[in-house]
């Protein structure tokens, strides 16, 4: 019999980290075809990635990059059918909630090949979220819904989503229980930055609703210099190019820096006092790494971190986010939420399982 083939739809940072343990699980069954849709292209934002994972080079790049979300998402879905047309997939798999999955999702259901979602069921129940379109569209075209928590699961059914339904965990724990021995052994981060462990917070910030509105930004950078920390703050292009059109400039205590490559990110994560962020990835990983996360955000999806007592959201006001930071220290046990690590090896066995 013929070996199956699998397309996967990577596209930006986060899915570069996702993809990673899958692919060398998927490896042990199929021929995986990977496909970048090239949405994020610099180097820090994307090969950083492949090169730290040892992940094998995309096979297509369309190199994409910024736009407009019709744009974006337009472009990719005309070279995806492409693709799919030439490679003739068995399967489709895209990750999470960017225009990339969404243009896959699209471009599957379109060309009628099985798709499968990993990362399916989250929820914001914010409609402004362009996230949140696409992670409702592309689960509502998915044949198999590999789900991380038990609310996802739920978030399906309450959308009348039965069938496929496959909560296997997070593959966000997998790529951290690989990677972090990675970082502890390759990162020289805390040296070349001269930095302490509990000495400093650590902060992204990339949301839409956060970098395109002026006062939400301004208000987010204030907060962060009115802490009694120094704010260590690897910035997103996108972050830096609003800070630079709006003339936001940063107090003393803030260090701003480049993107980091994902070994020094868990180093980075691992011994702040704190994390401060918008990210969803960057809201589990400090809860798997034991570290406070205060969410600048007036909702999330990864609800059972806030549930847990490890998670604050506190949007982007100056006053709550530093009371937050100077009195909120958790301490309650912290309860596996994403599964035994083993996200991708099941995920590969349930995709043997229907594709032969
Ligand atoms: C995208 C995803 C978001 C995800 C995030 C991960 C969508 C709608 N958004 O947001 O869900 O959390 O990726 O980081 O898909 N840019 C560069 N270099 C790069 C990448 C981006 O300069 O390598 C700049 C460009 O000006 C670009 C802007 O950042 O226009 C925004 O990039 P884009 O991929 O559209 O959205 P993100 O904010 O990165
Ligand atoms: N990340 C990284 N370097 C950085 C910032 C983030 O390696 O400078 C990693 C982070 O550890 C997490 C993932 O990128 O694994 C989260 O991606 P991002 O915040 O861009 O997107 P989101 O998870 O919000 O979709």
């Amino acid at each position: 019999m013929a070996i199956k083939k699998i397309a996967s739809i990577v596209g930006a940072r986060p899915q570069f980290i996702k993809a990673a343990p899958v692919s060398r699980a998927l490896a042990s069954y199929f021929k995986e075809v990977l496909i970048h849709t090239g949405q994020h292209y610099d180097y820090g934002m994307s090969e950083v990635f492949f090169t730290e994972m040892e992940m094998k080079p995309p096979d297509f790049n369309f190199g994409i990059g910024g736009g407009t979300h019709a744009e974006q998402t337009g472009k990719m879905l005309i070279e995806l059918e492409k693709v799919f047309n030439s490679v003739k997939p068995d399967c489709i798999l895209v990750y999470g909630d960017t225009n990339s999955t969404l243009a896959g999702a699209l471009a599957a259901a379109k060309a009628q090949i099985p798709l499968a979602h990993v990362e399916a069921g989250l929820r914001s129940y914010n409609r402004a979220m362009p996230e949140e379109i696409n992670r409702v569209l592309t689960d509502h075209v998915s044949e198999l819904l590999f789900c991380p928590t038990d609310d996802a699961v739920e978030n399906l059914v309450k959308e009348g989503i039965v069938n496929g339904i496959h909560r296997v965990g997070d593959v966000m724990y997998d790529a951290l229980l690989y990677n972090l021995k990675l970082a502890h052994g390759n990162s020289q981060i805390l040296k070349k930055l001269d930095l302490k462990k509990g000495e400093y917070a650590l902060a992204t910030v990339h949301r839409a609703a956060n970098t395109d509105e002026k006062l939400r930004l301004s208000s987010i950078i204030k907060a962060f210099g009115s802490l009694s920390s120094q704010v260590v703050f690897p910035i997103h292009p996108r972050t830096r190019k609003m800070m630079q059109e709006w003339g936001i400039l940063v107090n003393s205590n803030i260090l701003l820096i480049e993107p980091v490559g994902h070994f020094d990110m868990l180093v980075l994560q691992e011994n702040a006092n704190a994390i401060l962020t918008d990210s969803g990835g960057v809201q589990k990983e400090a809860y798997l790494l034991g570290v406070r996360c205060i969410t600048l955000r007036e909702e999330t999806e990864w609800v059972e971190t806030v549930k847990a007592g490890w998670n604050r959201l506190t949007g982007v006001d100056v006053k709550m986010i530093k009371d937050t930071f100077e009195s909120w220290f958790p301490e309650t046990e912290r309860l596996s939420l994403y599964g035994e690590g083993k996200a991708a090896i099941e995920m590969s066995e349930i995709l043997r399982a229907k594709l032969g």
